[in-house]
């Protein structure tokens, strides 16, 4: 039988898992079979009760894999109620990374920073990119955040980006083993590029192109993009998890990043509220260390600079407990973002590849 390449790569990738890069796991033989990657039609987009519990299941930190690729994912994820604390990075693809980049740069996310997810920010139209990216995230053990991106300029090209998106998820094998959740985003609603209800309707049409897969959809978002356009009810409820944008540092009372637990607690209860006991994540979340034309804070007080990028992770890791005990299994939460390359002032490293502040956040408490 001869393989795709892309289960060549797989075969590869499996081998990779032997090697002990986390402390604690045993290099294990695997014997991934490709005729196990046949897709199930009729999967559903639910939660797993059956889920397996860490380090069995995927991505936890030491995943130990199973001794077969399973013909698809529905017992392959770690139950997201299970899910909280820093799970990772935004990873901003404008870029459009070579494979080896990104192989190297999600290796340092993985087991650097011991993150578990990327949360993919902007777009690369490259053709085989997603590929490239399912291939880096398997190899290195990291669940991915896709995404639809809309631009900024309010116009369809997102339409296309979401059909080259969804055919590459069901043409690539791996693809549902490594694509936690599709976003629509950045902030379609805050920037008015659909109304709420089309969105909704987007939302649901996305599930069911997805569902054979078993790959759930969500909208990457502000609490005040919602509130803006009326609560938007409907697309709270058709999105399967509340990917939240939580920039504290834009709020009217923003002073230092030590001072925003109130700010990040106001937008957090706003979606309490309204979210229904979904599984919630910070997916675009931090606090700049410079401002530039497109980030100018809305008050007077607002500090940006380094210790105060730092300090607002710092924040987060002190209320470690209060956000696991958020409904939905607690705050999963990502930093925003990998590098300045990638938006000036919110790297994690600067923009000549050197961290800006050391940054070891707990992913678990
Ligand atoms: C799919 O549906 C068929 C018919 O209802 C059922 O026999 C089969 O077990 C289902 N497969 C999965 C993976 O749920
Ligand atoms: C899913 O979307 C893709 C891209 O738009 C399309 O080609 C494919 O036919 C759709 N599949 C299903 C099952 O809806
Ligand atoms: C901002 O400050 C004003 C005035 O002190 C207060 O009324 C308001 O509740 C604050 N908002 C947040 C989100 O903290
Ligand atoms: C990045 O950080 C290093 C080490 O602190 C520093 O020497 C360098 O000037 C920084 N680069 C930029 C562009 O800020």
């Amino acid at each position: 039988m001869v393989l795709p390449a892309v289960l060549g790569a797989l075969a590869l990738s499996a081998l990779a898992y032997a090697a002990p890069f986390e402390s604690g796991v045993q290099p294990h033989t695997h014997n991934f079979r490709a005729t196990t990657v046949a897709a199930s039609k009729n999967a559903t987009t639910k939660p797993q009760p059956g889920a397996k519990p860490a380090p069995f299941c995927y991505p936890a930190l030491g995943f130990v894999p199973p001794f077969e690729l399973p013909e698809d994912n529905t017992d392959w994820w770690c139950d997201p109620a299970t899910e909280y604390a820093f799970v990772g990075f935004s990873y901003e693809v404008t870029a459009c990374q070579s494979r080896a980049q990104l192989h190297k740069e999600f290796a340092d996310i993985r087991y650097h920073f011991r993150s578990r997810y990327v949360r993919l920010y902007g777009a690369c139209d490259q053709d085989g990119f997603y590929d490239d990216i399912a291939d880096a995230a398997w190899a290195n053990g990291l669940g991915v955040h896709a995404l639809v991106w809309f631009g900024f300029n309010g116009d369809d090209v997102w339409i296309s980006r979401r059909d080259t998106l969804f055919a590459a998820l069901h043409a690539n094998p791996l693809a549902k083993f490594v694509t936690r959740v599709v976003q629509f985003g950045s902030e379609p609603l805050y920037d008015n590029v659909l109304p709420h209800d089309q969105l909704a309707e987007q939302v649901v049409l996305a599930k069911q192109n997805l569902s054979s897969l078993n790959i759930p959809v969500t909208v990457s978002e502000l609490a005040y993009g919602y509130q803006e356009r009326g609560g938007a009810q409907d697309v709270l409820d058709a999105i399967d998890s509340i990917n939240i944008h939580m920039l504290p540092f834009f709020s009217q009372n923003a002073s230092t990043s030590d001072q925003a637990w109130p700010l990040v607690l106001n937008d957090l209860d706003w979606f309490i509220a309204h979210g229904n006991g979904k599984k919630m994540y910070f997916d675009e979340n931090g606090w700049p260390s410079v401002t530039s034309p497109s980030v100018q804070p809305n008050s007077p007080d607002a500090v940006a600079d380094i210790p105060n990028e730092h300090g607002y992770y710092v924040l987060l890791d002190q209320h470690c407990e209060d956000l696991k005990a958020v409904v939905g299994g607690g705050i999963g939460w990502f930093a925003h973002i990998y590098s300045d390359n990638q938006e000036p002032g919110y790297g994690i490293y600067n923009s000549s590849g050197h961290m800006k502040f050391p940054f070891a956040p707990r992913t678990f408490c």
